[in-house]
């Protein structure tokens, strides 16, 4: 019934498709902006914590579960614990990537928009005040973001129908490196504006008064998002990995680049939006605002607007196409259809869906969700109102990924127990692996009780 799966070629191959999986809208668009909200510094610091606590070991059981079952999430499942309920943590990932989806490709098509204003040069001579009104005007009109959502969701479902190997892979070990450069040449820029102190002391200095249980929540919601875990990417992706490779490692080079993008981009933006008055809490539209400033403010800016939103968008299609492949693996392999009707299928759902958060600030921004009381709110008191994009993005970081995290490592640490995934993490004993105890006692007991913990509270229920 399986066919023989394809496996990568090569320890690089794997780091560069689970890395492109990891490393896109997620570390530039979205970590800057929910620790804005969320006040800078304490929250990278918690941040941080969650990454080596929690995100290495979910990552690692993934890879692991998706090696030894050689399976999609839901086969996975269903064949390391036959007959039980575990599959449900496989039907829960489809939901998660068809949600995260949705709003993804709103975002990734405002990329695709500023990739082509780029192009045109349409941001020249603008001044902030101006940036700032063009992308509240863009967003809130209906035609051009639809228009750039549907691009991009075409693109995703052309090269997941195409099968990743050949090309992703390939682009994807050449162009991530490029775009590390380009933040780097931004930051320079960033840090050499009048004022960019402010930033950074925003960023990277604590104010632990700011933490409270929606920060903590939000933090470990933006790990899980970061990191691609907690819906079964990464045992998909796992279980294309050869049985050679050295997945704790795979795990830990990973995690590490993510996050080092992730605080690169913090420190490219956070002294723009001090320097040019962006408000850090300006929400999911800051980096739109705050990139275009600074690339008006440096030589050169019109080539390097166009080369990063160029590599953005490459960065959010590597990511994209490891979301689709979730739902299209789970549509192929579980209900028996072809690859092609299962991404036309799951692509058409989800665009339509996507839909709904893209015109979240425009034709449907009436359409709210009004949440909390003026006390536990960080930003300025009174409730915090949710559009449709909102209630996507947080119901899937904030909920779904961190539930399918729990179960995750629930999975590993009870149910399918220490010598299966001894043997899957030290390549069927070929060589030791010395933390075995301890990362027992962590899926066992420290990641779950912290999940469940953080999650009960930030929802408001503990
Ligand atoms: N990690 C990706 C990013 O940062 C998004 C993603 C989430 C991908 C969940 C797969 C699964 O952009």
């Amino acid at each position: 019934m399986v066919p023989q799966r394809d496996s990568f070629t090569s320890k690089f191959g794997v780091i560069a498709a689970a890395a492109g999986s990891a490393i896109g809208l997620g570390n530039i668009w979205r970590f800057p902006y929910v620790a804005g909200e969320n006040g800078g510094g304490a929250f990278l610091f918690v941040y941080i914590g969650f990454i080596i606590l929690i995100g290495i070991p979910v990552m690692l059981s993934e890879l692991s579960i998706g090696r030894a079952a050689q399976q999609n999430p839901f086969g996975a499942f269903k064949k390391l614990a036959p007959k039980t309920y575990w599959q449900v943590i496989g039907f829960m990932g489809v939901i998660a990537a068809f949600v995260i989806l949705s709003f993804y490709a709103t975002v990734a098509g405002w990329t695709l928009h500023y990739l082509y204003s780029s192009v045109l040069d349409s941001f020249a001579g603008q001044s902030p005040q101006q940036l700032e009104q063009t992308f509240t005007d863009f967003k809130a009109g209906t035609f051009m973001p639809v228009l750039w959502q549907v691009v991009f969701m075409v693109l995703t479902a052309f090269i997941v129908m195409a099968g990743i190997k050949d090309g992703i892979e390939k682009y994807t070990k050449v162009l991530m490196p490029i775009l590390l450069v380009l933040i780097l040449v931004l930051i320079v820029r960033s840090l050499t504006l009048p004022g960019a102190m402010k930033g950074l002391e925003f960023l990277f200095a604590p104010d632990f008064s700011k933490i409270t249980g929606e920060v903590i929540l939000e933090a470990l919601g933006q790990a899980f998002f970061s990191l691609s875990i907690g819906m079964g990417t990464l045992i998909t992706y796992g279980s294309y990995i050869r049985k050679d490779n050295n997945l704790v490692n795979t795990a830990v080079s990973v995690s590490m680049s993510d996050t080092l993008i992730a605080i690169l981009a913090g420190v490219a933006i956070f002294p723009a939006v001090f320097a040019f008055n962006i408000e850090p809490s300006s929400g999911p539209g800051l980096v739109f605002i705050t990139l275009p400033n600074i690339f008006e403010q440096m030589p050169g800016g019109y080539f390097f607007s166009l080369m990063f939103f160029l590599l953005l968008s490459v960065a959010a299609l590597t990511s994209s196409i490891s979301v689709l492949e979730v739902v299209v693996a789970y549509f192929s392999e579980e209900l028996k259809m072809t690859r092609k009707k299962a991404t036309l299928l799951a692509s058409g759902a989800i665009t339509l869906t996507g839909l709904l958060s893209t015109m979240s600030w425009g034709a449907l921004s009436e359409v709210t969700l009004t949440l909390g009381s003026a006390a536990e709110t960080d930003v300025g008191g009174g409730s915090t109102t949710l559009t449709i994009f909102d209630i996507f993005d947080f119901i899937s970081a904030n909920i779904l990924l961190p539930l399918g995290g729990l179960f995750i490592v629930l999975f590993v640490g009870w149910k399918w127990k220490k010598e299966h995934f001894a043997k899957e993490i030290s390549n069927e004993n070929t060589f030791k692996t010395p933390y075995i105890g301890l990362m027992m006692f962590i899926l066992k007991f420290l990641a779950p009780l912290a999940i469940a913990i953080v999650f009960l509270r930030g929802v408001g229920l503990f």
